[in-house]
């Protein structure tokens, strides 16, 4: 840590003790390869990709302690010694009374939704992430965002564009009225909208309106750490506090969470749900119980238990926080010095291309972010997603798209996985697509699935 403050080199907080190889292919091979997935890198096999920065989510690489701890694990079916290690480290953090674990984020969510949410229901976000808003929908409710105005420009540079309108928020709770909404949920960070973080001060406000109509508030916790290091360098009051302590304030604003493990708890699966309602906490146990299993292990094994356990201690550690949020930037810094036009600030998982701006002669409805996340494939083998009108457009009864207020491709850094050699080759990769941005060309779907297309839709390229 000392090292770190002293030097102007921001080095990774751990060393290499196994490796994966990669498997390298040529510009032809990769464009028959885009062919035969109907050119969307969710349908491209893993080996076949050279920088997979797909997603953040359970594609961390684990410590040496992580893997001491999958080992460790005890694998009984009630009372797991793994659980009760688990479900302390869950309370130190989040002081949360009733902690439930699940085997992945959205399991959380379709447990917490299939009870919350019905039919006339609605329920507010800074931004729904799509598996939220997707079990909100499947439950009968209604998802709706109410992001602050800063976070829907990518050019605005802010600290906290994650943050949630909270006037906004006030008149969707008066027009829709509090019967129907069973609950505020809050994106930290805001995946959908940037990586963005979101301040304690909003935090605080949207509990304060929470408070004045007597409703619940539930954080979307996937990247609390990384939250906590941006409120600590970016807000007033924090700078001298502990990781753990701003994470412990954060959470004590909220009633209740939904948490994907695959992101700050840095392991390969896991989540949970966490609440202090009893009455409700019941509920959810229920439906676990028929759904995921017992809930001492929830859908997972004892030894994921314990290496989310594990994971969960490390991400507290502010020198890793420095460097991964450092890592993210350093990229973002690269591609903006070439003029590539990227979310600003660089958020905290990830960079975000505005492909609105990237390759302007592409309207949405030919889907502006697949063009520019296919080409990437295309020139080095770097697989991205596409956060745009493919994710989250929507159709009006005339089968009109109606497109979301960006077009972003996301490029997803996973945790501990690439070292800095791996970021420069993916800046030349971006900035090579990008200074031959007029030869881009649209694409149509020729497939789609009635829900969460974007991951098994078939496109075809414009001529
Ligand atoms: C903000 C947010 N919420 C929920 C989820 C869903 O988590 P999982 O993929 O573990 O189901 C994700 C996953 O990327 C996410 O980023």
């Amino acid at each position: 840590m000392l090292f770190c403050i002293i030097m102007k080199t921001i080095i990774e907080p751990f060393r290499i003790k196994a490796v994966e190889p990669i498997k390298f292919t040529t510009e032809t091979e990769r464009n028959h390869i885009l062919q035969e997935a109907g050119y969307n890198p969710f349908l491209i096999k893993a080996e076949d990709i050279i920088i997979d920065l797909l997603t953040d989510s359970g594609t961390s690489a684990m410590s040496a302690k992580q893997w001491a701890g999958i080992m460790d694990g005890d694998e009984s079916y009630a009372g797991s010694r793994s659980f009760y290690r688990f479900e302390e480290m869950v309370r130190l953090i989040t002081g949360m009374k009733f902690i439930i674990p699940t085997h992945q984020g959205r399991a959380a969510e379709k447990i917490l939704f299939s009870i919350v949410g019905e039919h006339g229901k609605v329920i507010p976000n800074n931004t729904h992430f799509d598996t939220t808003r997707a079990n909100i929908e499947f439950a009968g409710a209604e998802a709706v965002d109410l992001l602050n105005e800063a976070g829907k420009h990518p050019e605005i540079i802010a600290d906290f564009k994650g943050n949630m309108d909270i006037e906004k928020l006030e008149a969707f709770i008066q027009e829709r009225g509090v019967e129907h909404i069973p609950l505020v949920m809050v994106t930290v960070t805001n995946n959908s909208g940037g990586g963005q973080p979101v301040s304690m001060q909003n935090i605080k406000d949207i509990r304060a309106v929470c408070d004045q109509y007597g409703l619940p508030l539930f954080i979307d916790a996937c990247r609390f750490a990384e939250n906590a290091y941006f409120i600590k360098k970016r807000e007033q009051g924090y700078a001298d506090r502990s990781i753990l302590s701003i994470c412990q304030e954060m959470f004590s604003y909220a009633d209740g969470m939904t948490m994907s493990a695959k992101k700050d708890a840095l392991v390969n699966i896991g989540g949970f749900l966490a609440m202090n309602n009893q009455e409700l906490a019941m509920q959810c146990r229920n439906v676990l119980i028929v759904t995921e299993g017992f809930p001492t292990y929830g859908g997972l094994a004892g030894r994921d238990l314990e290496a989310m356990a594990q994971g969960l201690e490390e991400i507290l550690d502010e020198s890793y926080l420095h460097y991964r949020i450092r890592s993210v930037e350093y990229l973002g810094d690269k591609l903006l010095a070439a003029g590539v036009p990227i979310i600003e600030p660089t958020g905290g998982h990830a960079i975000y291309i505005d492909a609105k701006r990237f390759c302007q002669h592409i309207p949405s409805y030919q889907f502006p972010g697949q063009a520019v996340s296919v080409a990437l494939y295309q020139k080095g083998g770097v697989r991205a997603c596409e956060i745009g009108s493919v994710m989250f457009g929507k159709y009006d009864e005339n089968q009109q798209l109606i497109p979301p207020p960006m077009e972003l491709v996301r490029l997803a850094i996973p945790r501990r996985v690439y070292t800095q050699s791996h970021i420069d080759y993916v800046a030349e990769v971006i900035i090579e697509v990008f200074q031959n941005r007029n030869s881009l060309k649209g694409y149509q779907i020729v497939y789609e699935a009635p829900m969460l297309r974007h991951f098994t839709a078939r496109f075809a390229p414009l001529a």
